[in-house]
């Protein structure tokens, strides 16, 4: 159908009908967030720059090359569905005609989950020889176990798409990325972690970069809450209460451990990944220990309470960590916001 046409009618347009997916203004408010972005930009790599000339995986056994690359293909689980969902993100903030910088922000962390995701690929592609496990044949029996979890962790990793694409719209970007900040606190201090640990030059630079793009992604979503939750809508708590239980669920699976009563797995499944990971610190790629794992996670849940307290929204019961708490139940795979 043709649109109506005005020019010949009037001097000046009429009003353009919103929301409207641009902006044409380029607001500045929140500094932080300008400085956030220009950290963005000094602190941008290239995974293909890493040293990869240093990477040799016949140096490993087929046995440690899978468990290895079983651990990237758990962190793929998340963040190769990272770029579309921050893409989506970014759009909102057009269409919200958020701040200039707040915009960037949001390309940046679309940006930097591309580069997690390529680097994921990297490290699959070379130890496996194969575009994925999905595809791979496995050669010993811990890559067997490997291939199977991987498989059900992405038939996990399928099921929140839609409902996150119906939540998008609904819901602020302050309730949507609520349960963020506590992803990547946690995500900053376990690739920090791994950086120290692992002996893999090309490893090593990766976790250090993916550290640091974490810690901007914990600022950007630190600088938001100040910025919208004093003056946020008393009918929007609950909403957080229940997205932090919910990304508690969903981000143990790479954090921690997938608690079953959320993630559809079998009984074997996390017995097996203990094995696998056990394989991969054999391999000096250092995968932190159960305890330690529980530990980083707890911590970060802490901090966000902290964060949560002082706006008087209440925190989830985290029993698996030892957190009281407001009881949240009943959460599936469709009420995800994922956060990474
Ligand atoms: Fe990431
Ligand atoms: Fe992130």
């Amino acid at each position: 159908m043709a649109k109506e046409k005005f020019a010949h009618l009037m001097e000046l347009p009429p009003e353009t009908p919103q929301p409207n997916v641009y902006p044409l203004n380029w607001v500045t408010k929140t500094k932080r967030m300008e400085e956030i972005w220009d950290a963005s930009q000094r602190e941008y790599w290239d995974p293909k720059k890493l040293p990869w000339d240093t990477f040799d995986p016949s140096r490993y056994s087929w046995e440690q090359r899978e468990a290895i690359a079983y651990w990237w293909s758990i962190l793929s689980v998340f963040d190769a569905s990272a770029p579309p969902v921050f893409a989506a993100a970014m759009i909102k903030t057009y269409e919200a005609h958020e701040e200039d910088a707040v915009r960037r922000c949001f390309f940046s962390v679309t940006r930097d989950e591309q580069n997690h995701e390529q680097m994921c690929g990297m490290a699959i592609t070379k130890l496996l020889e194969a575009p994925s496990y999905l595809e791979y044949e496995p050669k010993t029996e811990i890559g067997r176990k490997a291939k199977k979890n991987v498989q059900w962790l992405y038939f996990n990793g399928g099921r929140y798409w839609e409902g996150y694409k119906q939540a998008v719209p609904k819901y602020s970007l302050a309730v949507l990325f609520s349960s963020f900040l506590m992803g990547e606190i946690a995500a900053a201090t376990i690739f920090h972690q791994m950086a120290a640990g692992c002996t893999e030059p090309v490893f090593k630079e990766a976790f250090r970069m993916i550290g640091r793009d974490e810690g901007r992604h914990m600022a950007i979503c630190m600088t938001m809450m100040e910025r919208d939750y004093p003056k946020m809508d008393l009918a929007d708590k609950p909403v957080i209460t229940k997205q932090i239980r919910a990304g508690y669920l969903f981000l143990s699976g790479v954090l921690f451990e997938p608690p079953m009563e959320f993630w559809d797995i079998a009984e074997d499944f996390i017995p097996a990944q203990r094995e696998i990971e056990a394989v991969a610190r054999t391999a000096g790629f250092f995968v932190p220990e159960y305890e330690a794992k529980k530990e980083n996670w707890k911590n970060a849940m802490l901090n966000m309470k902290g964060v949560l307290d002082k706006y008087g929204i209440p925190f989830p019961a985290i029993p698996e960590v030892g957190i009281t708490g407001e009881e949240v139940l009943d959460i599936h795979m469709e009420d995800i916001i994922p956060v990474f």
